[in-house]
């Protein structure tokens, strides 16, 4: 393996925080593209891969180390894009294959990496493959690579088992046969439109390698990997036994029927060979919504994925306590095994952090999924998530953004209903708004039909206010959330305690009920007030605050980094 390990002091530093070519992973900070919402290169209203190239030198000058697209293959478009026709090629109104290798090679010369999204749980209905396995019919090999069963009940008029969608409804859809009558089940744990691929089926993993290949050949660094506990589905498909689930998050249970199978983890055995066939080697970050920071854990075992995101952390109230118990934890798990922790606060599934932070009543466990309404104390919201971003960014490990959080953008809650797109708003039978909100195309600029996303109105309406949290006005302003983002971003990569590492390179602080804090060598302290009183400030020179109060106190809902040497 050749790597940057030999040499000068600072090359076996960037190695030991893992920035070298074969682990820069386990302290990049990544930055997730929803491209359809990111930059729009042709002025269709839809964001696009020409877009994403014409700010790349954009993601460059944040200081982020990688980037993960979402997924930008040919797709009906019936979960944005995570319902894949072909796995091979791109989807037209974003661009073509050219572009996509053009994109990658771009994102290389600027020092970026890029990750795919991968899709294995299952395909579109509208992938050959489905299409197929409907026309073949009962009991033949085209079906064998999906999950068909007959119905139950005297005419099989009732699904085959008890299981829930992820987007509401049953998890079962029945077909016609190729003759016209009423015939078999499909299982579908999102919406009817993705099938459940039956991963037993060694067609299936054949398929799924050569596709790996196929990005990994073209200049992917790695993929994300789409619902990663859920492709293994428990022998026979029993039962549930209830019938109000149908959540991503397996409940406290160690036999999930469809969660986190034990069998998973071999398929991720096989990648992983795969993965390590290159050089420099592939690497992977699971999506995976566990139980547990250990059910979390097995799959980082050494053989196994690189990564995975920590939802635990993400999912901490805003109470020091809280924080640091969700941080221990993850760290203290992923340290069993020997991989980095992944935080992130936000995605393009879950409410955006500004929005959950800025909920009155914050304390309990943190709603993700938007089922809590209620009002929202937008500005409260974006001091706790500056604070949090510095207390992220100084954990050890790798971290996450998700596009739009470095203008501290709010989940947008007033969409006009008949422009959702989301399947839960119509499989939840309208109540249940789904995910649009924290989906609405970024603003570049301060006026113009669409905020400079691109040369006609957004796919989605963009707030007017957010004229004022776009990039061009963040830029003129040195203490914007954009800007805290660039200094802290900047600094992590300049002070050398900061980025990968584990449980083992911090030491927490006793500071009181109200404070997390913690120190790492070599001379470096971070601490958040999350009480309703300011603190006094730890020993150090204030490197940063994200908070422009900060002197020799740190206020409320704020967070400093200090060095100490
Ligand atoms: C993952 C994706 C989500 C998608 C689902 C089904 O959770 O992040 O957007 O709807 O999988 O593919």
């Amino acid at each position: 393996m050749a790597t940057e390990t030999t040499g000068t002091p600072e090359q076996a530093r960037r190695t030991a925080a893992g920035s070298d070519s074969v682990s820069w992973w386990r302290g990049a900070v990544t930055y997730q593209l929803y491209i359809r919402s990111f930059a729009d290169g042709n002025g269709d209203g839809l964001g696009d891969l020409a877009g994403i190239r014409s700010r790349l030198g954009y993601l460059a000058g944040l200081g982020v180390d990688a980037i993960w697209v979402n997924p930008w293959y040919p797709s009906p478009q019936a979960d944005g894009g995570y319902d894949v026709a072909d796995y091979r090629d791109i989807y037209p109104p974003f661009g073509s294959l050219d572009d996509a290798v053009a994109l990658i090679e771009d994102a290389h010369r600027l020092g970026l990496r890029v990750l795919l999204d991968i899709v294995p749980n299952h395909t579109s209905d509208e992938h050959p493959w489905f299409v197929a396995a409907l026309a073949a019919g009962p009991g033949s090999p085209q079906r064998a690579r999906y999950l068909f069963r007959p119905g139950r009940g005297e005419d099989g008029s009732l699904p085959p088992n008890d299981w829930r969608a992820v987007f509401g409804g049953p998890a079962w859809d029945r077909v016609s046969e190729p003759d016209g009558s009423p015939g078999e089940w499909y299982l579908h744990l999102f919406d009817p439109k993705q099938p459940d691929l039956d991963w037993t089926n060694p067609q299936v993993r054949e398929e799924f390698c050569d596709i790996l290949r196929f990005w990994f050949d073209r200049g992917a660094d790695g993929f994300r990997i789409d619902v990663a506990h859920g492709l293994v589905k428990q022998d026979g498909l029993p039962d549930l036994g209830t019938d109000t689930e149908h959540v991503l998050t397996p409940p406290d249970r160690t036999d999930h029927p469809h969660w986190d199978r034990p069998e998973v983890h071999d398929i991720y055995r096989q990648w992983r060979a795969l993965a390590d066939s290159y050089h420099p080697p592939r690497v992977f970050v699971a999506e995976a919504w566990v139980a547990s920071p250990e059910r979390l854990a097995a799959y980082l075992r050494p053989d196994e994925l690189h990564t995975a995101f920590d939802f635990d952390f993400l999912r901490a109230p805003w109470s020091a306590p809280d924080l640091r118990r969700a941080a221990e934890a993850s760290l203290e798990a992923h340290e069993s095994v020997g991989a980095p922790v992944m935080w992130t606060l936000s995605n393009h599934d879950i409410t955006r952090h500004v929005s959950r932070l800025g909920r009155a009543h914050i304390g309990g466990p943190v709603e993700l999924f938007r089922k809590r309404s209620g009002p929202v104390d937008v500005e409260l919201g974006r001091r706790r998530a500056r604070a949090l971003l510095l207390l992220e960014l100084a954990l050890p490990g790798g971290v996450y953004l998700y596009q739009g959080e470095e203008l501290g953008l709010e989940e947008v809650q007033d969409l006009p209903e008949e422009l959702l797109q989301d399947p839960t708003w119509e499989r939840s039978g309208h109540t249940e708004r789904g995910r649009d909100g924290c989906r609405v195309p970024l603003p570049w600029t301060t006026s113009g039909p669409s905020l400079g996303f691109g040369a006609a109105a957004p796919w989605l309406p963009q707030p007017q206010a957010w004229s004022q949290l776009s990039v061009a006005a963040q830029e003129r302003d040195p203490s914007s959330m954009l800007n805290l983002y660039k200094q802290a971003l900047g600094l992590r990569r300049r002070l050398p305690a900061l980025g990968a590492g584990s449980g083992r390179d911090v030491t927490w602080l006793d500071l009181g009920d109200d404070v997390a804090g913690f120190s790492r060598e070599p001379g470096f302290v971070c601490v958040v007030n999350t009480g309703s009183t300011p603190v006094p400030l730890p020993r150090g020179r204030l490197v940063l605050a994200s908070n422009t109060a900060v002197r020799d106190q740190l206020p409320p809902d704020t967070a400093a980094w200090l060095t100490t040497s």
